[in-house]
């Protein structure tokens, strides 16, 4: 039997080490988001650490692949792995998040809900998130928003940081009109990369 290609972890193991690093030195949001921003881009600047076992799309759904989750559970690491064309439902995070994109390319869009009714209505236009590009999600100012591939012919992988463990909080999905859904998303993945063999990976 041929032997799995073994993946140089080593950049996503920095990383997870420099984001706790982070998060021990300060509780301040715009630190983080800016630190954070600064960190994340470093990752997503370059390609080949992630093992293809968590960069594979389904085609029934996008994938959410843990890659990492902080033992606080203060922040945690996912590859989201788009199919041509997938979306997800609109949604929110209720957390702080960081989104990357390492390769490929997305499509944000972001809504607000009207006072009187709660309806959802677009907030600002869709904006295009390109390869090696970072952004912040901050539920302060509201985080309700809608994400898609933004190539109908490829796969588009990003990668996400948010403030907890995300596919454990209690949030929601949203219909046009503004009713909520419960949403917990779990993880399309049962086991996590192997950061750790410094043997192979150093
Ligand atoms: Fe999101």
């Amino acid at each position: 039997m041929d032997a799995e290609p073994v993946v140089n972890t080593a950049p996503l193991r920095r990383f997870v080490g420099d984001f706790a690093g982070l998060l021990d030195s300060t509780h301040d949001l715009d630190q983080i988001l800016a630190r954070g921003q600064a960190l994340l881009a470093g990752l997503v600047a370059q390609d080949g650490w992630l093992p293809e076992e968590f960069a594979q799309p389904n085609p029934a759904r996008y994938q959410q692949y843990l890659l990492h989750c902080d033992s606080a559970e203060r922040f945690s690491v996912v590859s989201f792995v788009w199919g041509p064309g997938q979306a997800t439902p609109i949604h929110d995070h209720r957390v702080w998040g960081l989104v990357g994109v390492l390769r490929g390319a997305e499509k944000v869009q972001s809504f607000h809900q009207r006072e009187s009714d709660g309806s959802l209505v677009q907030q600002g236009p869709t904006r295009e998130l390109l390869e090696a590009q970072v952004e912040a999600i901050d539920p302060r100012e509201g985080d309700i928003h809608r994400v898609e591939n933004a190539f109908a012919d490829r796969t588009s992988i990003s990668i996400h940081v948010y403030g907890g463990n995300i596919g454990a909080v209690a949030r929601a999905t949203f219909r046009p009109n503004g009713e909520e859904r419960p949403f917990i998303s779990g993880y399309a993945n049962a086991t996590l990369p192997n950061i750790w063999d410094l043997s192979r990976t150093a």
